[in-house]
Formats: structure tokens, sequence, C-alpha cells
């Protein structure tokens, strides 16, 4: 099993580095091997919002720096560990221009087979707001999250305040997020009815020439029987209620 951990926070040392260094060395114990990456010391230019990556492919992007490179480490892990500080109650901006970069796989899903941890660390503990954003993210992306964790820590924390405070409740969090991933085999409600709306969007909203529709269309997503992005098993209950509940967000939700 191999998981990546990505950390968001400018502070290479901080106290996100502090727990995400822990999460590591408890997958160690678990025989799970992880790398870990701060993204904020890798090359990641700011989104420029010329729609390139939607219009002709992420490789057409005018940056050419580690952001493929990281989403190609990405589409090799069994789960991915995100983690990093809250501002101003919501991602930092290092992650956010992440994830705007990463923003192609809104259009074409690439990690459908990815299950996620996300991890939000703040200095006072209004982190749902991030925790959202980023789940949002992940599940428009195909993810799926099996564990989420909001913790308070001071400025600069050290070891001896973190560990007692949260080392029992990490350990438990590894433990409960590697039984999930070990037993789910097949896609959850959420990232069916992803599917289905993002399908429906396609056959019915999106220009038959675009890169976007050529693409569903040469993996054959949007045959009318298909059910998800792969051939997993999805059962009859599922298929029909995320086919409803879609249906219902795409008519009055998202109208
Ligand atoms: C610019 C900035 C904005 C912040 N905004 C918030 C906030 O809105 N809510 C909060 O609880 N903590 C906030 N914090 C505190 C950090 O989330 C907290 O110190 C965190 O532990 C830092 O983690 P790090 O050392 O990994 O960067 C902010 C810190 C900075 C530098």
């Amino acid at each position: 099993m191999k998981a990546l951990i990505l950390n968001s926070s400018a502070r290479i040392n901080g106290n996100s580095a502090m727990a995400l260094g822990y999460l590591k060395e408890i997958l160690g114990h678990e025989n799970v091997s992880a790398e870990y990456v701060n993204l904020a010391e890798m090359n990641i230019g700011m989104c420029k919002g010329c729609r390139l990556c939607f219009d002709k492919g992420e490789t057409a992007c005018p940056h050419k720096d580690d952001v493929l490179g990281i989403y190609k480490r990405m589409i090799d892990q069994d789960l991915i560990i995100l983690g990093g500080p809250v501002y101003v109650e919501d991602v930092n901006g290092i992650l956010k221009n992440w994830i705007d970069r990463m923003a192609f796989n809104c259009h074409r899903p690439g990690l459908y087979k990815q299950k996620a941890y996300i991890f939000m660390n703040s200095g006072s503990g209004a982190s749902g707001h991030a925790l959202r954003t980023v789940e949002r993210a992940f599940q428009t992306w195909g993810m799926r999250v099996i564990g989420k964790r909001k913790i308070v820590l001071g400025a600069k924390s050290k070891k001896e305040e973190f560990m007692p405070k949260y080392s029992n409740l990490l350990r438990k969090d590894m433990k409960k997020v590697l039984g999930r991933l070990r037993r789910t085999r097949s896609p959850s409600f959420i990232q069916v009815m992803t599917y289905h709306i993002q399908k429906w969007f396609y056959n019915n909203k999106t220009a038959k020439e675009s890169y976007d529709y050529q693409y569903w269309l040469g993996k054959g997503w949007l045959d009318r029987r298909r059910k998800y992005y792969s051939d997993s098993k999805i059962g009859t209950l599922k298929n029909i209620g995320t086919k409803v509940i879609g249906t219902f967000i795409i008519k009055v939700v998202l109208r």
C-alpha cells in the first residue's frame, strides 16, 4: 500500500509538518510506504485563468512546472493525505493555487481510484470551511474522502505540546483510514453521483467538438449504460439512487 502526504504550509518545519511527519511515522509502522511533499517547496506557478488546461488538455498549460509531476505521483497512490494550515477561515493561498492548477480534474476526473484523508490545522479551531474546500475539490476530481481531521495548535507548537494532545487521536484516525482503505472496493454514493452529474452535463450542455467532450467520449464515459468511470460493480440501488438525487441536483440545485 502506498501513500502520498502533501503539506501546503509555507512554514516548512511548522505545525502541519510536525503533524504530517507524525502521520508518516504511523504509516511506516503499518508497513505503508509514504512519500512526503511540501507544496511550498515545489515550483507551482499561479493559475493564469487562460483555460488552456480545459480547452486543450493539461499539458497545454503555459506553466512548465511541478504540477503535472505531482499529479502523476498522486495517480500512483492508494491514499493521499493532504494537510495544511487554516488562513482566514479557509485554505491558505499555496493550497488554493494548487487546487486551481489541478482544476482540469473537475472536467476530466483522473483520481477516482484514490482515497483521501484531509487534515487541517488552525490556531483557534475555525477550520470547517477549509476542510469543505478541499473535500469539495477532491470529490469533483473523483476521489473518495475516507477521513478528515481538524486540530488546533498554538502559533509555533512543539512536539511536547502536540504529542499528548493529538498522538492518540491521529493514531486512531490512521487505523480507521487503513481499515477503510482495505475494506472499500466499490465507489461511494457521492463518487457515483458525481459521475452521473458530470455525464449529464457532457451529454446535454457541452459542445461535441470540445476537448472535454471528446475525452469523455473516448473513455466510453458517455455510454448510456455506463455506471461509473471505471468498470467497478455498482449495485442497482446505488445506480438508481445516485441518478435520482443527481437529477434533482441538476434540475433544482444547479439551475
Ligand atoms: C495569515 C494567517 C492567517 C491565519 N488565519 C487563521 C484563521 O482564520 N483561523 C485560525 O484558527 N487560525 C489562523 N491562523 C493560524 C494558523 O492556522 C496556525 O498557526 C497553524 O497552526 C499554522 O500551521 P503551520 O505552522 O503548518 O503553517 C492563521 C495564520 C496565518 C499566518
